[in-house]
């Protein structure tokens, strides 16, 4: 997978790329990153980026013709190869294991970092995609979202992860959260680790496992059994 930035602060991306897990799935080949400073698609000498609003009011909203003049060259390099190109911004659809998981199966992706007070309503409408918003808050940009995507599309790509196991029972698959997990020593300042994992039964160690992903489901997040019973329920 290639994975084009589109961002006024491409230094931002250094620390994350190069660390961990990202780092590693790079050298194997798995996903690349292209960081594109937007200034660098700006014509003026001031290299601007972005300008006051049409109809008044405060704040500055991002200029389209640098991103349009950026996403463009990014796609005239893939020579007709299918992207889908992403705005990170508040107003988008709410990141979801779901949508990485879509997301991590494309062999393109372009993500643009908005800032300000937004960007041109026809970056938006005739050039994103798709929007996409990391949560109901609002950040002095789009580039921790976009980090974010990174992350959650990158270890979702198979092979990028060593343990295929470790994909199988985490949080938000099958949408139950997981399990509680312990570790050595069993009893650590007198808090005992619970004795079915310790058993070696491990179809009962599995039923326990279930039995806490759903209890711990309904007690922090039942939102997300709601469409579990809705399909049991015929309503959906
Ligand atoms: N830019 C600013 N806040 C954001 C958010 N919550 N998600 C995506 N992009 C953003």
């Amino acid at each position: 997978m290639i994975i084009d930035v589109v961002t006024i602060f491409p230094k931002m991306f250094d620390a994350v790329l190069n660390e961990s897990i990202i780092k590693r799935a790079q050298a194997k080949g798995k996903v690349k990153f292209h960081i594109h400073d937007l200034r660098d698609y700006t014509s003026d000498k001031h290299r601007k980026v972005d300008d006051r609003p049409f109809g008044g009011g405060a704040g500055m909203v991002m200029r389209p013709e640098p991103i349009f003049n950026c996403v463009e060259k990014i796609k005239s390099k893939l020579k007709g190869r299918e992207s889908k190109t992403i705005l990170l911004c508040p107003q988008g659809r709410k990141l979801t294991q779901a949508i990485a998981k879509g997301l991590s199966k494309l062999n393109n992706i372009i993500l643009i970092c908005g800032h300000y007070e937004g960007v041109d309503e026809r970056v938006r409408k005739n050039l994103a995609d798709a929007e996409v918003s990391i949560g109901d808050y609002v950040l002095t940009g789009g580039e921790l979202p976009a980090m974010v995507l990174i992350d959650a599309i990158t270890r979702l790509i198979p092979g990028v992860l060593g343990d295929k196991n470790s994909l199988n029972f985490e949080s938000f698959e099958g949408n139950l959260l997981e399990h509680p997990h312990y570790t050595r020593p069993s009893n650590f300042r007198k808090i005992e680790v619970p004795k079915v994992l310790l058993s070696g039964d491990h179809s009962r160690i599995e039923a326990w496992r279930i039995k806490e992903a759903e209890s711990r489901t309904r007690e922090r997040r039942p939102d997300l059994l709601l469409p579990k019973l809705r399909r049991k329920n015929g309503q959906d």
